[in-house]
């Protein structure tokens, strides 16, 4: 059963707004106009602004039209019987917390107990003290302004804390948006990072398209999983990218290049994996990985670190194979296009040389689907 007697422990020691609040509206519901005169006069010189009901319905309209502090109810009236009115206004949530506070005649002290579990905060017997009268009610009314007060920042925190959750969407959806964005650019990067190599060297787009799906088709062929042969092709485009810090005399140079021209160009490795490392992005990684290492050799000939057999990841192994077949058959600034029997069989002598046998073995067999790209991607 609720409680709702004044308990004076629930007032604070120090509560200093409160004595900022205006005294406090009483509903006065009695059926005898004498009593509401005579409490009235009583209540408004104590500075309380005092509204009145005759019946039971009237009090209800009343208090749930208004903020009322405290209810004084006559327990026995015509019609609705006091403690009906006092069940009503605790089960509707505009009034459940309004101290209700009975008037009670010497026939009504049996109906206590009934009073408390409708919901009554207090009684008065008729006749009343009146120093009794004004002491209850003073700190019924203070412990309603209390509970008010309480209930407006209950409601203040739940606005700011609504507002936040607001913020915290908007903010969200930002970051969302501004994530597909980077998203874009991230494969925007790599394409266009792609072209500026393709740029310097005459390399066309054809050359990296090509490149790139050799090296889908050829990770595919040696049972790499979908997505990771997805990464290949969007990486390996930068296999070159370090061409960029390559002087013109060497890298567009017409003719075969001396042994010191070739000590420089040889850095593109090194330069491409500097410009594509440390990068968070596992994409990145992947080219960073294929710059480095496209120009090992599985005989440890290679450059730059001379790396051995399957010391050289297999992104490498992958790019090294699918890069040489593309030059071969292409024309550079230095040389005419190979045919595809000559590129073969160069392909075939560098087997377990130059290049990882089981992966040069397994891009042979798929010798259709690597002329099905040749003829999609060809030279415009
Ligand atoms: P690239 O043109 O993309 O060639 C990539 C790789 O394909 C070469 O790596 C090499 O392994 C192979 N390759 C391409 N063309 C030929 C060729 O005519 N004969 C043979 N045997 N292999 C060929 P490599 O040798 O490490 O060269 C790296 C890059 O250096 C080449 O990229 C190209 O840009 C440049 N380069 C290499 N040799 C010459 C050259 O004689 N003259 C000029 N101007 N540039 C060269
Ligand atoms: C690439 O650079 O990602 C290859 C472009 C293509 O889809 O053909
Ligand atoms: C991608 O979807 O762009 C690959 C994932 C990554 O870059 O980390
Ligand atoms: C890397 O993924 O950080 C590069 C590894 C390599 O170049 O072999
Ligand atoms: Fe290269
Ligand atoms: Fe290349």
């Amino acid at each position: 059963m609720p409680d709702h007697r004044v308990s004076l422990e629930v007032l604070p020691m120090e509560a200093p707004v409160l004595e900022l609040m205006p005294t406090g509206r009483i509903l006065l519901v009695d059926d005898e106009a004498g009593v509401r005169r005579v409490l009235e006069r009583l209540l408004n010189a104590e500075g309380y602004e005092v509204l009145q009901a005759v019946d039971g319905e009237q009090a209800l309209t009343i208090a749930w039209a208004h903020s009322i502090d405290t209810i004084l109810l006559d327990m026995r009236m015509p019609g609705m019987s006091g403690l009906d009115v006092c069940r009503r206004l605790r089960s509707d949530p505009r009034t459940t917390h309004t101290p209700v506070v009975f008037l009670t005649g010497l026939d009504d002290r049996g109906f206590k107990r009934e009073a408390l579990q409708a919901g009554a905060t207090d009684f008065l017997g008729k006749p009343f003290d009146k120093v009794e009268l004004l002491a209850r009610l003073r700190n019924t009314v203070r412990v309603k302004l209390y509970h008010d007060n309480l209930d407006r920042e209950r409601s203040d925190l739940r606005h700011v804390v609504q507002r936040s959750m607001q913020d915290l969407d908007t903010a969200t959806a930002r970051l969302e948006r501004l994530q597909s964005e980077l998203e874009v650019a991230r494969h925007e990067t790599i394409e266009r990072l792609a072209r500026a190599a393709e740029y310097r060297d005459d390399e066309t787009a054809a050359h990296l398209h090509r490149m790139s799906h050799y090296c889908h088709l050829l990770a595919r062929s040696a049972g790499l999983d979908e997505y990771t042969a997805e990464a290949l092709r969007i990486a390996s485009p930068m296999h070159d990218v370090g061409k960029i810090g390559i002087p013109d005399h060497i890298l567009l140079k017409p003719g075969r290049l001396t042994g010191d021209e070739f000590t420089v160009m040889k850095q593109h490795a090194e330069i491409g994996y500097r410009i594509l490392c440390d990068s968070n992005s596992q994409l990145m990684k992947l080219a960073a990985s294929i710059a480095h290492t496209h120009h090992e050799k599985w005989n440890g000939s290679g450059y730059p670190r001379a790396l051995h057999g399957e010391a050289i990841p297999i992104e490498g192994r992958i790019a090294a194979i699918a890069d040489v077949f593309d030059a071969l058959t292409s024309n550079r600034p230095y040389k005419l296009a190979w045919s595809i029997d000559d590129a073969l069989d160069y392909m075939r002598t560098g087997r377990g040389q130059h290049f990882d046998p089981n992966l040069v073995d397994l891009f042979i067999d798929s010798l259709d689907a690597v002329l099905q790209i040749r003829d999609r991607f060809q030279e415009t």
